[in-house]
């Protein structure tokens, strides 16, 4: 087994660290080599293709869950179809508004999870086209959907999913772009950056365990606390979701992520002095808004750490301490975001002596209803 960890004392920790070659692998050749256009050879698909979707339905659960809210982002934004994401438990009981006019994507590392399988079974009977993203090749969920498109993150074992996320991330936002040029949906040039951004990510999330050193010691300030608050806007929400799963389920502390702008509306009267608020400001469109989010909880003795992009050096104005991922289309940024939280999850459940690779009463693969 420590031969299987090369060298790392868990598989969590490893597996963070092989994020940059997963990611490399994941989106291998599905990059034009002039980077200007998204390929799937495995779909294949034309524009009449795309015309006939009038709606996507994302299902999935847990981290992969996660990875369909930030899909959703990328696929109205680039291509401009309407996405629901549907925890799949709920969908499969949900008497759903699914028909031949949508498309079902269901994300799932190990292709084998029992309620995502039942409600890609549900939309197909329904009459969806459907589409997995899986890491397992030859899975149940690939062998039932219409397509595959495969994430090549390689064995995750670690119980808590950090490189099956970032490559789940990396083949929903290809998607999107595949989708939006087809549609004529997709600015050329955006494309282009996107593209770009994709292909310089291994690098990116490289510079990224700089913030390992950083990382460990606000889990051995704040790893005692009982409870911590993950906040974001847009797609940083969605990350602030996994930030607070991967927390939860590891260290045991209890976590809770908001949408800056809901706070107001209950979470605010939790915050009290010394509370631990991770804040994500990666979203120029945002950005302004988070501050303001992040000054509420500030005025209430929360301590905060941010996160924000190279180059927006405002937010170390408001915030206890910053880490800066580097700057990136804000497409791009929620692949490098999630790294730093899932170093805090880590370090965090290490500083109380979890169990890192096997938290208690959790399955890496829950194949039981
Ligand atoms: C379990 C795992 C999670 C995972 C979820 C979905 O709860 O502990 O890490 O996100 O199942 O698994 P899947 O294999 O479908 O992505």
């Amino acid at each position: 087994e420590a031969a299987e960890k090369g060298g790392y004392e868990h598989f969590m920790l490893k597996e963070i660290h092989d994020q940059p070659k997963a990611v490399r692998d994941t989106f291998g050749t599905h990059i034009s080599e002039d980077m200007s256009q998204a390929l799937f050879s495995e779909l294949n698909w034309e524009a009449s293709d795309v015309d006939s979707i009038k709606n996507i339905l994302i299902v999935a659960c847990g981290t992969a869950y996660h990875a369909g809210l930030v899909t959703k982002k990328y696929i109205e934004s680039l291509a401009r179809i309407p996405v629901n994401v549907e925890i799949a438990s709920e969908y499969r009981y949900s008497n759903p508004l699914t028909d031949s006019s949508t498309l079902c994507i269901v994300i799932s590392q190990s292709g084998e999870t029992s309620d995502t399988l039942a409600a890609l079974k549900e939309a197909k009977r329904l009459g969806a086209r459907s589409l997995a993203i899986t890491n397992v090749v030859g899975s149940s969920i690939s062998r039932e959907a219409d397509q595959t498109v495969y994430t090549w993150a390689g064995p995750e074992i670690s119980v808590a999913s950090t490189k099956a996320y970032t490559t789940q991330l990396v083949a929903g936002l290809l998607f999107a772009v595949y989708l939006g040029q087809l549609n004529g949906k997709l600015d050329a040039a955006l494309a282009k950056d996107i593209l770009i951004g994709i292909h310089e990510l291994p690098e990116l999330i490289h510079t990224i365990f700089e913030v390992d050193e950083d990382m460990k010691a606000f889990a051995k300030h704040y790893g005692f606390k009982t409870d911590a608050f993950f906040l974001g806007r847009s797609i940083d929400y969605a990350v602030a979701m996994e930030g607070a799963l991967k927390l939860k389920e590891i260290s045991y502390i209890h976590a809770e992520a908001y949408a800056g702008g809901e706070l107001k509306h209950g979470t605010l009267a939790l915050i009290e002095e010394g509370v631990p608020v991770i804040a994500l400001a990666t979203q120029e469109d945002v950005f302004d808004k988070m501050i303001s989010n992040i000054r509420e909880v500030k005025a209430r003795e929360a301590v905060v750490i941010g996160i924000g992009m190279k180059g927006d050096e405002e937010i170390a104005k408001h915030v206890d301490h910053t880490i800066y991922i580097p700057r990136a289309n804000k497409f791009i940024a929620p692949i490098l975001a999630v790294v730093p939280l899932q170093l805090l999850a880590y370090y965090a459940a290490i500083t109380r002596g979890a169990d890192v690779d096997k938290p208690r009463n959790l399955a890496k693969s829950v194949t039981v209803e």
